[in-house]
């Protein structure tokens, strides 16, 4: 027997049955309710029960604390993968056989570079810029310097303008930091891998080779897998929305970085460190949790949209910290973190409210440690989440249900009414 939900309004008589599947209904067909004239509609601020789209890249359960990029566990991939050979899952579906990684690898080498005029587009940044905003502005720009992405439904154009993305995205960042540190830029190394390399850009100095130590490079590598992507959160529902205008990959992964620059969103990690500052030592946690209670503030890095568990990557990152602070000494937040961490999983405010750390939670330390500033937290973020934007993107242009993203609303204003002359306005 079919699965069907039984609509009745009684007040009219009005029935219909609506087919249930894949546990959903199909909003539009609550529209043959006709209540005074309009349409029945769903009203979901913040989608917080609407499926927009069908998508096979990546699957949370939050209430399990689960997450899988193409059906393999974070915790496997995170532990065997490079952030390359994710990138890959992500975009083609399977993990990668040697020659399709070492194409791949090439390929993302090949296109490290920034074109040359780009460098005087940063140059017209203000020197204390925030990194995310000459990100977005740049990534934005590169549609100026590769107009063929625009014939994004060649898949030949558009796997070169992925490649292209996801090669450059590092560069840029790269460029951003060493521009508020008014260092000169370094050109990417060809022998290097993708998190060497990026690391080398970000803190080459005037040795004539930048070795970063394996520890470190590994790291980073687990950090970004970690951000590789989370299915349908706000900024890759800002791409997937810009998109579906018909719009180019950079201008869509352009709109994605403004999104996770939101303190909400990417930018928690660096709302995290703030907070950590502030607190600054663990005897002043107490005071700090009774101001979270009483909602003066929020504890940034706790608290999940999806995760009513413990983040999974934010275990993974705990387990990182120890790792890079082996290489780097420990930074002292990590108690005032771990002390908030304590209360957050026993007070009873973050329990009945299911709150736990976030991937955020965590990431602020490393990055500080390896030596980043607060404003470069966010960037670290976005360069990773490129691969995940880009398989979205493709997924999405793909999708032969895609339609252009256009909510209803529930008009509050007046109605039509006389213009008023401005002589008559009070
Ligand atoms: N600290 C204190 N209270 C919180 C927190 C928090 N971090 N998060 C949620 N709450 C409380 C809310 O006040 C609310 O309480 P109430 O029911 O008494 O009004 C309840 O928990 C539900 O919170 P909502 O804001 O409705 O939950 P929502 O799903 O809309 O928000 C969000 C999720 C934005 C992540 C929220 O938990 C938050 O602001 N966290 C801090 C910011 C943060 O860490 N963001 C990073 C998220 S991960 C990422 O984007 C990569």
């Amino acid at each position: 027997m079919a699965d069907i939900l039984q609509i009745q309004r009684p007040a009219t008589g009005a029935a219909a049955d609506l087919a249930i599947t894949e546990a959903t209904i199909r909003a539009t067909e609550l529209r043959q309710f006709d209540i005074d004239g309009e349409p029945l509609a769903t009203y979901d601020p913040g989608f917080m029960n609407t499926a927009v789209c069908h998508s096979s890249i990546t699957y949370i359960d939050g209430e399990a604390g689960v997450l899988e990029y193409r059906g393999y566990p974070i915790d496997e991939l995170a532990e065997h993968s490079t952030y390359l050979e994710v990138a890959y899952l992500l975009l083609n579906g399977e993990l990668p056989n040697p020659t399709q990684l070492a194409e791949w690898e090439s390929l993302i080498t090949t296109h490290r570079m920034i074109p040359d005029k780009l460098k005087t587009v940063l140059a017209g940044f203000p020197y204390d810029a925030h990194p995310m905003t000459i990100l977005m502005a740049s990534t934005a720009a590169f549609f100026s310097f590769y107009p063929d992405a625009r014939n994004f439904t060649d898949p030949e154009a558009r796997a070169l303008n992925i490649a292209r993305l996801i090669a450059k995205m590092p560069t840029l960042a790269a460029f951003a930091y060493r521009k508020g540190k008014a260092k000169p830029y370094i050109n990417p190394d060809d022998n290097y891998g993708y998190c060497h390399n990026f690391l080398a850009m970000l803190f080459k100095q005037a040795e004539r080779r930048y070795s970063a130590d394996p520890r470190l490079i590994r790291a980073m590598e687990v950090l970004f897998i970690l951000h590789a992507d989370h299915e349908q959160n706000c900024s890759t529902n800002a791409v997937r929305s810009v998109a579906s205008s018909g719009n180019d990959l950079y201008t869509c992964a352009s709109a994605g970085i403004g999104a996770l620059h939101g303190p909400l969103h990417g930018g928690a990690n660096e709302a995290v460190l703030k907070m950590l500052r502030e607190i600054g030592t663990v005897d002043r946690v107490p005071e700090f949790i009774e101001g979270v209670k009483s909602g003066r503030t929020r504890m940034m890095g706790f608290g999940h949209r999806v995760y009513k568990n413990y983040d999974p990557r934010a275990k993974i990152i705990k387990r990182s910290v120890e790792d890079v602070f082996e290489v780097t000494g420990v930074n002292p937040l990590l108690e005032v973190a771990k002390e908030l961490e304590k209360y957050g999983l026993e007070d009873e405010y973050f329990v009945k409210r299911r709150l736990y750390p976030n991937v955020d939670f965590y990431s602020g330390l490393i990055y500080e440690a390896l030596g980043f500033p607060p404003e470069m937290f966010t960037v670290l973020f976005a360069v990773p989440r490129t691969s995940g934007w880009c398989a979205q993107y493709q997924e999405f242009i793909t999708d032969p249900d895609n339609k252009i993203a256009r909510p209803k609303q529930i008009y509050t204003g007046h109605r039509t009414r006389g213009y008023v002359p401005m002589e008559e306005r009070g």
